[in-house]
């Protein structure tokens, strides 16, 4: 018999090609997704949901459908999933690591550029027509060359964006829970800090933590008021690992110099303060958006769904104990 795969929402249609050649395939060919019920109502009878980070995977939803066996996330992330949850009901849950990490890096690097040299405020200024002559202290911003660049969490993503702030000649100090080697840390040119020494020194903050309980609002007021006037706070990682009111209230403060975002903590929706901050650099949560990158994540989750499906491991399986 034939297994049945949900697909949530629109994905490459590779990756629907590779599905439907080995199962049978639910698509939901909308870039709105399911609504709560509507999800729970489809994916009755199912043995596989491939997902996004805007489906909320929760115990109530896994309950509702006691035939799925595989949940694939077409993301690295899996924060919208009850991984717990599944693993109690023995249901895999896959990931799609790896082959994005490169892609975020450049966003993350093109925000710690952007939001330095103030690209955001550049463009609106000369689109409003308010370029009239070229002034010595014009929207002058702060170097990334040679400054010292800051770094929550060393996993794949942070080292990507370690290996370009060193060809931007940056000092890079990182904090994570978990200390890298000796060794990877001299290859990458890597100094491990304390979470308070890195907010201290770093001209250039970029986030590059899961979210989880512990970094829910990792950065928040206190943060902002131990980081210098001059600095820079990126985040490519998930929005609440960052407090966007208090975030919002730096920038207008002057605690903090500027931010360049990706991810917010109400996606899609932007506090109505930040959005009013000029020295703000907000983008949609595009970091691993090129195409041969969404096209190669949205593949992975198919493979991932039918190794799982067909009782193999897969090769991005998040909760490795569910087979034990
Ligand atoms: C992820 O994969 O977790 C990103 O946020 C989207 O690419």
């Amino acid at each position: 018999m034939q297994h049945e795969v949900l697909i949530s929402k629109h994905i490459y249609q590779e990756a629907v090609d590779y599905l439907a050649s080995r199962a049978r395939v639910d698509y939901h060919d909308s870039d709105d997704g399911l609504p709560g019920d509507d999800l729970r109502v489809r994916l009755a009878g199912k043995d596989g949901l491939v997902c996004q980070l805007t489906d909320r995977i929760d115990a109530a939803l896994l309950d509702a459908a006691p035939s799925v066996k595989v949940v694939s996330n077409v993301a690295v992330g899996f924060d919208n999933i009850d991984v717990a949850a599944a693993t109690e009901r023995g249901i895999v849950v896959t990931n799609t690591p790896g082959v994005l990490t490169n892609t975020t890096a450049d966003l993350a690097f093109a925000l710690i550029l952007g939001a330095g040299r103030r690209l955001g405020e550049a463009e609106r200024y000369l689109r409003a027509g308010r370029f009239k002559q070229w002034r010595i202290d014009l929207l002058t911003g702060w170097d990334v060359w040679q400054s010292t660049l800051g770094i929550f969490g060393m996993g794949r993503i942070g080292q990507a964006v370690a290996r370009r702030g060193r060809g931007f000649d940056m000092r890079v100090l990182y904090y994570d829970p978990f200390r890298q080697s000796e060794e990877l840390e001299r290859q990458l040119g890597i100094e491990y800090a304390s979470k308070e020494e890195v907010l201290a020194q770093a001209d250039f903050l970029s986030l590059h933590c899961a979210l989880t309980p512990e970094t829910r609002h990792l950065l928040g007021a206190a943060a902002f008021e131990a980081m210098k006037p001059t600095a820079v706070l990126v985040n490519t990682s998930r929005g609440p690992v960052v407090d966007e009111a208090a975030l919002a209230a730096a920038l207008k403060r002057g605690s903090i110099a500027a931010a360049g975002l990706d991810v917010f903590e109400n996606e899609p929706e932007v506090h109505p303060e930040l959005l009013a901050c000029e020295n703000a650099l907000i983008v949609p949560h595009i970091a691993s958006a090129s195409v041969a990158t969404r096209t190669r994540m949205c593949l992975m989750a198919a493979e991932n769904m039918a190794a799982g499906l067909a009782g193999e491991r897969p090769p991005n399986i998040v909760n490795p104990d569910v087979l034990a």
